[in-house]
């Protein structure tokens, strides 16, 4: 999926005014559902994987190399996955009208549910968690339930769980490939993929595992992105105040409910996987960009000055500059 900032700008208006409320949430629908359509079919027809054939005899082979650390947070990246119901349940409730987000909320669940399961079988088939052991974690995890209204307050609404879902998404990422990066160097293999693991489309035991859930997050991230961008369109003001609140106070879900929730510290400060700093640089920093900000203080202007856009101006007269600014013109 392309994620540059002119993506979306170039996008021919659909519906035209005049911008009442419901004109603009008309044509969020009908550019969602453009959106969704084409990324459904990518999932479908492209990035459509299931867990049983991922490359279970390497992992037997080389699980022994993955350090104690490696595997805590291989763990409680299952405990995070294992919520799935919960998180697809709480959109769900948000979406009952909404057929667009509702099929997106069930699309996603239907991949996400992959993701606790890819990881039960990296640490049963590296030999490094028995059936036993995975089923208690499992059950301990499931004995608490997660909310949106209880852990992230505030963006329990539509455009706030698709300003966070696209934060989420790309932090997860971000995490995965780090992983999959330092699985590798634990298996002894160079950074790069070697001609077969090329050839076969994707990497090596656990490596192969996180680069395809890897593939699903990123893709998660570009369609919650590209919806964010359509809902900047024909709602700065309320998008951008959604967007500062997410980035403002971003914690991934459920850390405080996984049963290893300390052991993930630990082992997340003594081998820097992710840090609050890389948090900036990675994860937030490419956001911004690819919404169209310079930085962090570009939206925090861009908040202050979409206030003050004349309510029945339409998005074909207003640009939003890399700097936070409105430009507007009297011709679309
Ligand atoms: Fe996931
Ligand atoms: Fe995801």
């Amino acid at each position: 999926m392309s994620m540059t900032a002119t993506d979306g700008i170039e996008m021919p208006l659909v519906v035209k005014g005049p911008w009442t409320h419901q004109a603009r949430m008309d044509a969020i629908d009908k550019e969602c559902r453009q959106s969704f359509e084409s990324y459904f079919t990518k999932a479908m027809k492209v990035r459509n994987w299931v867990p049983n054939e991922l490359p279970i005899k390497e992992m037997h082979e080389l699980g022994h190399k993955l350090s104690p650390d490696t595997v805590t947070m291989i763990q409680a990246f299952l405990g995070v996955e294992e919520y799935v119901g919960d998180y697809v349940q709480g959109g769900l409730e948000l979406f009952h009208n909404n057929r667009v987000r509702r099929n997106l909320q069930l699309a996603w669940g239907m991949e996400e549910l992959k993701h606790g399961w890819a990881w039960e079988m990296v640490l049963l088939h590296s030999e490094q968690r028995t059936e036993t052991q995975l089923k208690e974690y499992i059950e301990e995890v499931l004995s608490h339930k997660w909310t949106m209204q209880e852990n992230h307050p505030g963006l329990y609404s539509p455009l706030g769980v698709l300003c966070y879902a696209m934060v989420q998404e790309r932090a997860t990422y971000f995490n995965y490939e780090e992983m999959r990066k330092r699985i590798r160097q634990e298996y002894g293999l160079p950074e790069k993929a070697s001609v077969e693991e090329r050839k076969r489309g994707h990497q090596i035991g656990a490596a192969g595992a996180f680069q395809i859930v890897g593939r699903d997050e990123i893709a998660h991230h570009g369609i919650f992105l590209e919806m964010t961008r359509i809902h900047m369109r024909y709602l700065p003001d309320e998008t951008l105040e959604t967007l500062l609140k997410v980035f403002r106070g971003f914690t991934m879900p459920a850390l405080d409910f996984i049963p290893d929730a300390a052991q993930l510290e630990e082992a997340m400060m003594r081998t820097k996987l992710h840090t609050p700093r890389k948090q900036v640089t990675d994860v937030n920093n490419p956001i911004l960009d690819a919404l169209g900000f310079d930085n962090k203080r570009a939206l925090e202007r861009g908040v202050q000055e979409a206030k003050k856009l004349p309510p029945g101006l339409g998005p074909e007269f207003v640009t939003l500059s890399r700097s936070g600014e409105f430009v507007l013109s009297t011709s679309a």
